[in-house]
């Protein structure tokens, strides 16, 4: 999609529609929104004062006005609700809802003024992001009632940015808008086309594309590694196991001395409980059980993209989990990479002990700061629905670096303790049980199973299960798979150089 930013003249573009953002009581009488309320013949103002529009956030609104040849002739007000609220990371949904509105009225070139004080390289960077993932809609497979809409450019307005800020913006927006919509791709696929084999097609070829280095351990090598806890997930499938390896090396490497940070996801290409069978209803919603391989894979492809100067190591351990002669029973008892005997006592619990190999597995490779991203457990959806993403960790500041990243780019976090729950996954017979004691802090029990398998690494575990997958849509954003934690882990990295 064509992209351009402007830094004066919004109301001259040369586009189909100008988009702008219009805040809860603002005032027409005054700056951009006056100006084009005199484009408008003062109809900015009489929707404003007449309620139509009242400027929350998601809303929309459409006028028309005469304008000379090649200009606009439309204007969309855009709603961000409470101006003094208002922050940078709000400018993506609020790019995104316009976009999806000028596609819906089958126009193909719109221009946004996001009228955000912030940075303007993080501004264009955030217009542009949301623009491109607004776009994404869940009708690859269909044959009919395809979206044939397609929006054609847009163009950013920032008044009196540099040139250079606005085109820095829009490319780091669009890497980073379009490896979300890469990650979005991998979880709506079904799991009969995106087997454990396909998705390492899919790294590898990505890989190569923007540069990585990308290898994929078989079976054989993990066996020969002791990958015993991953490989009983997979032992009920025809599909073999792969472990993903992406690693990005800068040119200039800024960490200190030997840090390396280590990307780890859960890739479950689909979850039907193994022998712990899951209820049917609603099983088909499991496919997104690799989501946070997913987002692993797209948060590297978007960090090669943008060559940070510290190095990044991802790791996805890829299977499928199904009920066979040949799957492991609850009971069974299987020793980890790192030597710890496993108590499987629930095949469903099943992401955690690809987690256990693939998180001792990154350590091993050098990787001293560990954060893994998991569609791990229900429970997190119960406590916190699909706001907020589920953390835990064994540092304090690695969890709080994260969380106030989060906050910087528009993304919820929320830390749930591991410190005093520690009994929940001793194990009667071996050194760990898959799961925690009946049904309490099933969240925190998913995260203490984890943090067994990493050593003297600093360490963050994400439960995406409530956030990797939006059940309605949205203004800015279709329904389905959201790219979580993309924006947060690249900006982590691009902090920590
Ligand atoms: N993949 C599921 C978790 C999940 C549930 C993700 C709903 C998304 C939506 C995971 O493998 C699982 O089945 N967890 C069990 C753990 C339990 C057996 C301790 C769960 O949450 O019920
Ligand atoms: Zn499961
Ligand atoms: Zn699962």
């Amino acid at each position: 999609m064509d992209s351009r930013g402007i830094n004066k003249n919004f109301a001259d573009a040369r586009v189909d529609a100008l988009a702008v953002v219009v805040f809860k009581k603002d005032d027409p009488k005054k700056g951009l929104l006056k100006e084009l309320d005199v484009l408008s013949g003062g109809e900015i103002a009489s929707v404003l004062a007449s309620e139509e529009f009242k400027g929350e956030s998601g809303e929309t609104y459409a006028l028309r006005y005469k304008a000379d040849k090649g200009k606009a002739g439309r204007i969309l007000l855009v709603g961000a609700g409470e101006k003094d609220k208002y922050k940078v990371s709000d400018v993506a949904a609020a790019a995104g809802a316009a976009a999806r509105k000028v596609r819906d009225y089958n126009l193909k070139k719109f221009a946004i003024a996001p009228r955000s004080d912030g940075d303007a390289v993080e501004v264009a960077e955030a217009a542009a992001q949301g623009v491109i993932t607004s776009q994404f809609e869940l009708d690859k497979y269909k044959t009919k009632d395809k979206n044939d809409k397609k929006l054609g450019g847009f163009t950013v307005f920032i008044d009196g940015a540099k040139p250079a800020d606005l085109k820095k913006g829009l490319e780091r927006g669009t890497a980073i808008g379009e490896s979300m919509n890469f990650t979005r791709d991998l979880a709506n696929e079904p799991p009969n086309i995106l087997t454990p084999t396909e998705m390492a097609n899919r790294a590898k070829k990505m890989a190569k594309e923007v540069g990585l280095k990308c290898e994929v351990l078989s079976e054989a090598q993990m066996k020969k590694l002791g990958m015993n806890s991953l490989l009983s997930v997979s032992l009920g499938s025809e599909q073999p196991a792969q472990l993903i390896v992406l690693r990005y090396t800068p040119k200039r490497n800024t960490a200190k001395k030997g840090e390396m940070l280590g990307l780890v996801g859960k890739g479950v290409m689909f979850d039907t409980g193994g022998i712990s069978l899951k209820p049917g209803e609603g099983m088909d919603a499991m496919k997104y059980d690799m989501s946070g391989g997913a987002s692993v894979i797209g948060a590297m492809r978007a960090i090669a993209l943008l060559q940070p100067t510290v190095p990044v190591i991802g790791v996805v351990g890829c299977v499928e989990n199904m009920p066979d002669g040949k799957a492991s029973r609850p009971s069974d008892v299987v020793t980890a990479m790192n030597g710890k005997t496993v108590e499987i006592l629930n095949t469903d619990a099943e992401g955690r002990l690809v987690l256990a190999d693939a998180v001792h597995y990154t350590e091993k490779q050098g990787a001293t700061e560990i954060i893994d991203l998991a569609t791990l457990t229900g429970a997190v959806i119960i406590a916190l629905g699909n706001r907020n993403t589920g953390i835990m960790g064994n540092n304090q500041d690695l969890v709080d670096r994260i969380i106030a990243t989060g906050k910087d780019v528009g993304e919820g976090f929320w830390q749930l303790p591991l410190e005093g729950y520690e009994s929940e996954v001793k194990s009667d017979i071996a050194d760990v049980k898959n799961i925690g004691t009946k049904r309490r802090a099933g969240t925190i029990a998913g995260g203490l199973f984890i943090q067994e398998f990493v050593d003297k690494a600093k360490w963050a575990h994400l439960d995406i299960a409530g956030t990797a997958w939006a059940d309605s849509p949205k203004a800015h954003q279709a329904k389905g798979p959201t790219g979580v934690a993309i924006r947060t882990l690249v900006r982590l990295v691009e902090n920590s150089q």
